[in-house]
């Protein structure tokens, strides 16, 4: 069966400055009635390069927000540039070239249009592109485009970065709480933890006061590092309003995800996102999200669980969580 994808929807919508009905959300979610408009409140900014300040910064940061933007955090511009180009290249291609990677039933991986059914039957103005990055073992290069020629290249470069940027980032958030260093990395199985890489392309659509990118929901992952480009687009609910992250140049968007959430017993809250989308501009970005492999048992850890601060989530398998949240089932 065919699939339609939103981008060949968007070239339609342009010449008719209106997009099909499926995309328009019920008034609670629409954007233009949503968005918080006036002084907004700062989503934390931190410089990795101010050593000593990193550990506070980033706790209260993921306690307070779920949501920070760090800044000279090692990664070379280039090397994010080239990420950047050689996806949004993967992007341009015929649209017959992008389907030799579509998602198939029951994969995750892949070129795709949407991964979950949404409670309203709404669809969401975003195309995207899923497949692993680290551990070596966990690539299916079948999902891993071989147009442009450096697409492989670059994304493997791009891995050995992220996965440096990740392990700061655990540790700050394991010493922040009082546990050594290591614990919440070992916690999510240490070398074995997956890097799971995802484009998102939002086309321009003619109506970005009514549709949204991707629907309101928090990340499955233990944390998410996410670059985008200049087009601004994600929000994060706080105190019961949506807020605008602006853009900061060659800053990484660090999410807090489920898995911390659970693992720090609740201490570390899980981020609500959303994403709008642009008038006139395609929006990307490319997010990774850091998780445990599937058959690691994930829980409260044992130094946030005692007889005043018994156990708020279950402890169970990190595949039998994705199942549930992907089918929208308790957990
Ligand atoms: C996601 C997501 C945010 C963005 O894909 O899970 O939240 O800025 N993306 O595109
Ligand atoms: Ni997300």
């Amino acid at each position: 069966m065919e699939v339609e994808r939103v981008q060949a929807i968007a070239s339609l919508s342009v010449q008719l400055d209106n997009i099909p009905s499926e995309f328009i959300r019920s008034e609670h979610e629409q954007p233009g009635k949503t968005t918080f408009h006036g002084p907004i409140p700062e989503i934390p900014v931190i410089d990795l390069a101010n050593k000593d300040g990193i550990v506070g910064a980033v706790t209260e940061a993921a306690k307070e927000w779920g949501l920070f933007q760090i800044v000279d955090h090692g990664i070379p511009v280039e090397v994010v540039k080239e990420l950047q180009r050689v996806g949004s290249e993967f992007f341009e291609l015929p649209q017959e070239e992008k389907e030799v990677y579509a998602t198939e039933p029951a994969t995750i991986e892949g070129y795709g249009t949407k991964l979950q059914k949404e409670d309203e039957g709404k669809k969401a103005w975003v195309d995207y592109l899923f497949h692993n990055i680290w551990p070596e073992s966990s690539i299916n290069y079948k999902f891993w485009p071989e147009n442009p020629p450096n697409y492989r290249k670059a994304n493997k470069e791009y891995a050995k970065h992220i996965l440096e940027v990740m392990d700061e980032m655990l540790t700050s958030l394991s010493l922040g709480l009082g546990l050594e260093g290591h614990v919440f990395k070992e916690a999510l199985g240490g070398e074995a933890i997956e890097l799971l890489l995802k484009i998102n392309y939002y086309p321009p659509c003619p109506r970005p006061d009514l549709a949204l990118g991707v629907v309101a929901h928090t990340d499955m992952s233990a944390i998410t590092l996410l670059v985008p480009n200049e087009v601004p687009g994600l929000q994060v609910f706080k105190d019961d309003h949506w807020f605008d992250a602006k853009y900061i140049p060659n800053a990484i968007i660090v999410h807090i995800g489920d898995q911390i959430e659970i693992l720090s017993n609740g201490l570390y809250k899980s981020v609500l996102h959303r994403t709008t989308v642009n008038k006139e501009k395609v929006r990307m970005s490319w997010p990774v999200f850091c998780s445990p492999r599937d058959e690691l048992v994930v829980g409260p850890l044992p130094q946030f669980v005692s007889e005043d601060s018994p156990a708020k989530y279950k402890t169970k398998k990190y595949k039998d969580y994705k199942y549930c949240k992907l089918n929208k089932l308790p957990q």
